[in-house]
């Protein structure tokens, strides 16, 4: 029998999901190894964040960190150039006491990643700096803080040498993107289950980490009363927004390659998706969420040539201004080619084609120096079946949910009440809950709970092979069909703007537009 079974057995059913096993997971003392210990990730936010923990006491008592990458330096000299980076991103929570303590933890090894022999020379550090877990086993981490070419290569290393399963427990960060498609992904992924088991890989989604968008989970599965409605009979379309103001700034290379489609779409914007159209998934191991997210990238249609001319529109911004500043056109941008193609901005109509979603439109938009910094997901709800009120030839003003994921973190249901003293007038109002409101608390950056997921070997947060590879499934037909029909009208919207007029024609055509709060 259940616990609480025999005091009450009309609840057992209730108790039963009660009956919750104690957290099974907890920080073994591991040792992380940071390729590209010294560059830009490593100084600006992952040793920051590193140092944070530390200081929260999350870490346990004994860790090691080796950074290990091309400059030539000291442990000491390595110590030295991390301080600046925490005096630098986390200079409120410097403290030199604490630096002290921490600093002891902190080792380098510089090495070309390619060079074989080096990698012995990390096995040995590893060993005598490592610490032995209960089961006699050392507990390493890898860090991948590299630029996407080096992983096979040090992936490989790791290998040759016997550093993957053999010696150590061991762990893979893999930051994105992994691969520019689904070719280059599956090589990726080979390579990576050549040397790895999957459950230790962690591919990293900073966006899973947000608060917000994990909460899109609790407010679906922990509310009884939007399930019953979240489903095409209800539901007239979804809008997923994630729009910033800022431009490539110093990514010009990267981003050059990128594009709007790899950088947002193929990752941050799918993931969303997912976490709105998922079905209720059997537990909460990783895998039960996974399964229910990649049941869902296999369901969204596969684009053909006509569907991207008619429902996707690309742009890249000019010149315009923005928060009264000026702001210069991707073109101009540094290590950008000034007559680049590459796509700053998509709007598209994406279809689900499973029971639930069948027919409803899921509209996605994402872009770079556009008016403001919002990443929103609106459920439009569908009219009532027969209008009573405010009876006029306009639309009534639908119904909609907005979870705002940032920089508001906030909950929205728009609903319309009687206007005062009117006869037969509608005016809609907003039904809102705020985290910082309520909870009196800051955002909190998502590299924090990443980090401790992946040390405590949670891969709740982090990206299965099967989905990557559906992903790119679904983004290949677009850049495909862009890439090899070059655009004729870039730049095509101003910094500082909503995007290109088509954007908004493509919601008009199809008597809809786009919401923002
Ligand atoms: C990154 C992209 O993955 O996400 C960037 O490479 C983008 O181009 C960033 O600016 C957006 O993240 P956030 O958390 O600021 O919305």
């Amino acid at each position: 029998m259940r616990r609480g079974e025999k005091d009450n057995p009309i609840k057992s059913n209730y108790l039963e999901e009660c009956d919750i096993p104690l957290e099974k997971f907890r920080i073994e003392p591991f040792t992380m190894v940071v390729f590209g210990g010294a560059g830009d990730l490593s100084q600006r936010k992952l040793l920051p964040t590193i140092y944070h923990l530390f200081v929260e006491g999350e870490l346990p008592k004994d860790f090691s960190l080796i950074g290990f990458g091309l400059t030539e330096m000291s442990d000491g000299k390595y110590r030295d150039l991390i301080k600046e980076g925490v005096k630098k991103y986390r200079g409120e929570e410097f403290n030199d006491k604490k630096w002290k303590e921490f600093q002891k933890h902190l080792y380098y090894l510089s090495s070309p990643f390619e060079k074989d022999n080096n990698y012995k020379k990390l096995r040995e550090k590893i060993k005598k700096i490592g610490i032995p877990v209960s089961k006699g086993n050392i507990e390493i981490i890898y860090y991948m803080a590299v630029p996407p070419k080096a992983t096979p290569i040090i992936v490989e290393r790791l290998k040759n040498h016997g550093m993957c399963k053999e010696i150590f427990n061991t762990k893979i960060i893999v930051e994105k993107p992994f691969g520019w498609d689904r070719k280059s992904a599956v090589e990726l992924n080979n390579i990576l289950l050549g040397a790895f088991e999957e459950n230790q890989i962690f591919r990293i989604d900073h966006y899973l980490a947000k608060e917000t968008v994990q909460n899109i989970l609790f407010f679906r599965f922990s509310n009884s009363i939007f399930e019953p409605i979240w489903n095409s009979r209800n539901i007239d379309n979804v809008q997923i927004t994630a729009v910033e103001s800022i431009g490539v700034g110093h990514r010009g290379k990267y981003y050059e390659q990128a594009g709007v489609v790899r950088d947002m779409v193929q990752n941050h914007i799918l993931q969303l998706v997912a976490l709105v159209a998922m079905e209720v998934p059997v537990g909460l191991e990783a895998d039960y969420i996974r399964d229910e997210k990649a049941k869902i990238f296999h369901s969204i249609r596969k684009m053909n040539e006509g569907h991207i001319d008619n429902f996707t529109v690309r742009g890249q911004y000019g010149s315009g201004s923005i928060d009264g500043k000026k702001a210069i056109g991707y073109r101009e941008e540094k290590d950008v080619d000034e007559n680049s193609n590459t796509p700053t901005f998509i709007a598209a109509k994406l279809f689900i084609d499973n029971w639930r979603w069948a027919k409803v439109p899921f509209y996605i938009r994402t872009g770079k120096r556009l008016s403001k910094k919002i990443t929103e997901i609106c459920i439009q709800f569908k009219q009532p079946p027969l209008r009573l009120f405010g009876r006029t030839c306009e639309p009534l003003e639908p119904n909609v949910l907005i979870l705002s994921i940032q920089p508001k973190e906030r909950i929205s249901l728009k609903f319309g009440v009687k206007y005062p003293k009117e006869y037969n007038k509608i005016y809609p109002v907003y039904m809102d809950f705020s985290y910082q409101d309520e909870f009196k608390m800051k955002p909190h950056p998502p590299y924090e709970r990443l980090l401790i997921d992946s040390m405590k070997g949670d891969l709740t947060l982090f990206i299965r092979q099967d989905s990557i590879k559906a992903m790119w499934e679904i983004v290949d037909p677009i850049t495909g069909r862009w890439e090899s029909n070059p655009p004729k009208d870039f730049p095509n919207y101003r910094a500082g703007t909503w995007g290109p007029e088509e954007s908004s024609l493509l919601m008009q055509k199809e008597g809809r537009k786009w919401i923002t709060r």
